[in-house]
């Protein structure tokens, strides 16, 4: 009846005529459109078939905002850019995650990869281990009892498909979390290995070797050097100088094609974005697709002919798995809004985060919401500040405003930590802020200013977002630690330690649970 009321109310409103001023009547009408979705929001308590995990990395809250803005602002809509959403936003239910890891406020993404893929809160750099195990410590690293399990671990136990796609390397820290238990996330291949490390296997060699890496059925991204020694250099296609390199002969990539050969199951390698379009996926079992030496291009710059779009990657890894008795997950890393805001372009922090966003709607197009859960969050912040007060319709990337201190303009975006401090001309008694005004404030390739000179941006240890669709996705409420997230998937599609037999047993495990902490809260 209430709903009734409103809806009847929403269309009054709706065709009462919209004179463009945000006037008491126009907030009423959207305030009352979304108590009106608010109130539609139901529960899916079914057991989720599929999961599809989208990771921004370094995608937090504030780069949210700007991304919706900045995406408003392209498409032309002026002054109504600040009201958009990105796709995401529209999902019914929001969390908070607590990032800080178990040696550091502020963590890095091997730590967090690994709460967020095996459930479990881990030391600085170190992946898909628990907190037993400092970096680099390679010999605590092989006991068995420190090492973490990720979803993908936990699906391919019950049965499920699983691929991961990513616009980094493949063994870079995020994805290496769903695979490899590595002691220092640096540890991409051999030659990055200290001799007190000799016991211990790169990740390269973990994805291709050992389980889960080598059941993985779709895996498609960059990171060529890593798996294979000699890799041909061209000018679009050069090496990562910062990142590992493989010396030791090996060529991981036919190794793993010679592998699924002889287990005789289906397969393609692919190495450029035109043999990704032709693989037959329903013939597919297994994908390998490494498209670049290093990190996939960004979206704005890319060339189609070497790299394909996250987008592209995501359909063609869903078309791939959607086809198992038992469903599969997927997990989506966007890297390169971490890596954007690394070097300080905020335009391109933003770019891509509306490339995941596209990623997204894609994956939407493809699966059942009523069976698969689709959740989008991040690792962790950066330290992108959006300032004040720029008038409404403000290019998000323009200047905000004049400081009444040094009487210089200001960008609406600037980061605490980054490059570009060292420029900025000073005298024996002051420093002086270049004047925006002059620079290219637009530009992908523009710094925004940082109050503090780093190496490269330091990542920012405030909560990140996760928005969730879809069987179970109203356990995404309130603020969490980071590990919830992996703990939800195994609920929700009951594997790991949520594995159960029937749906049955499914619910006799609720009510133990409820029992226990009765029995806990009354004690
Ligand atoms: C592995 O860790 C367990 C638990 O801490 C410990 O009891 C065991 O001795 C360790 N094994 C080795 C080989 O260090
Ligand atoms: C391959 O790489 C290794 C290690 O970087 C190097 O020693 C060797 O000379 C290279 N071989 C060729 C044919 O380039
Ligand atoms: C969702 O699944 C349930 C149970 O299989 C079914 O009853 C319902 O009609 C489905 N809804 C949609 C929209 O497919
Ligand atoms: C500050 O920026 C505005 C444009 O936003 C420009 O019109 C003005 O000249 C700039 N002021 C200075 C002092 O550079
Ligand atoms: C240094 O720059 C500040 C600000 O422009 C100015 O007030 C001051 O006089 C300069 N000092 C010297 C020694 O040039």
């Amino acid at each position: 009846m209430r709903s009734l009321k409103l809806a009847v109310f929403a269309l009054f409103l709706a065709t009462s005529g919209s004179t463009g001023l945000e006037d008491a009547a126009f907030w009423d009408r959207v305030a009352t459109q979304e108590l009106h979705s608010a109130l539609r929001v139901s529960v899916n308590e079914r057991r989720a078939r599929n999961v599809v995990l989208f990771v921004g990395d370094g995608m937090g809250p504030n780069t949210i905002t700007a991304a919706r803005i900045y995406k408003g602002q392209l498409a032309g809509e002026g002054r109504d850019a600040e009201r958009g959403l990105l796709a995401f936003e529209r999902f019914p239910h929001v969390a908070l995650l607590k990032t800080y890891n178990t040696d550091k406020q502020v963590s890095d993404s091997a730590s967090t990869a690994t709460a967020l893929f095996s459930g479990v809160k881990s030391n600085y750099k170190t992946v898909g281990l628990d907190a037993n195990v400092k970096l680099g410590d390679c010999e605590s690293s092989l006991n068995k009892s420190y090492r973490a399990d990720s979803i993908l671990k936990w699906a391919q136990d019950a049965g499920k498909l699983t691929g991961f796609v990513t616009n980094t390397r493949l063994t870079h820290a995020t994805p290496a979390a769903l695979y490899a238990h590595s002691a220092h996330r640096s540890w991409e291949c051999e030659a990055k290995m200290p001799r007190s490390a000799a016991k211990c296997k790169d990740i390269a060699r973990q994805m291709v070797e050992d389980e889960p890496g080598k059941s993985i059925n779709v895996i498609l991204g960059g990171g060529r050097q890593c798996l294979v020694s000699n890799v041909t250099i061209t000018a679009k296609d050069p090496i990562d100088t910062w990142a590992c390199r493989r010396g030791d002969r090996l060529d991981l990539i036919r190794m793993w094609e010679e592998e699924k050969r002889a287990k005789g199951v289906s397969h393609s390698v692919v190495s450029k974005n035109k043999e990704l379009t032709e693989v037959d996926f329903e013939k597919t079992d297994f994908l390998l697709g490494v498209f670049t030496n290093g990190f996939l291009q960004y979206e704005h710059e890319r060339d189609a002919e070497i790299s394909p779009s996250l987008a592209e990657m995501t359909v063609a890894a869903i078309k791939t798995l959607n086809k198992g008795p038992n469903g599969f997950i997927l997990v989506v890393e966007s890297g390169m809004i971490d890596q954007a805001h690394h070097r300080g372009t905020a335009r391109k922090a933003l770019d891509e985060t509306v490339a995941l966003e596209k990623a997204v709607e894609e994956a939407l197009k493809l699966v059942d919401l009523n069976e698969t859960l689709v959740i989008v969050t991040a690792d962790h912040t950066h330290t992108l500040s959006i300032a004040g007060y720029p008038v409404r319709g403000t290019s998000i990337m323009g200047i905000a405003y004049k400081s009444k201190s040094d009487a210089l303009n200001y960008t609406t975006l600037s980061y605490a930590t980054g490059t570009e401090i060292k420029f900025y001309p000073f005298n024996a008694t002051h420093v002086t802020r270049p004047d925006p005004s002059t620079e290219d404030v637009e530009s992908f390739e523009y710094k925004q200013h940082s109050a503090i000179s780093t190496d490269e941006g330091v990542h920012g240890g405030g909560e990140v977002t996760a928005y969730a669709i879809g069987p179970w996705s109203h356990l995404f409420q309130s603020v969490h630690e980071q590990n919830y997230v992996a703990h939800v998937v195994g609920f929700a599609s009951k594997i790991g330690n949520y594995e159960v037999a029937t749906n049955g047993a499914a619910t006799m495990e609720l009510v133990t649970m409820s029992a226990v902490l009765i029995c806990l809260l009354f004690n």
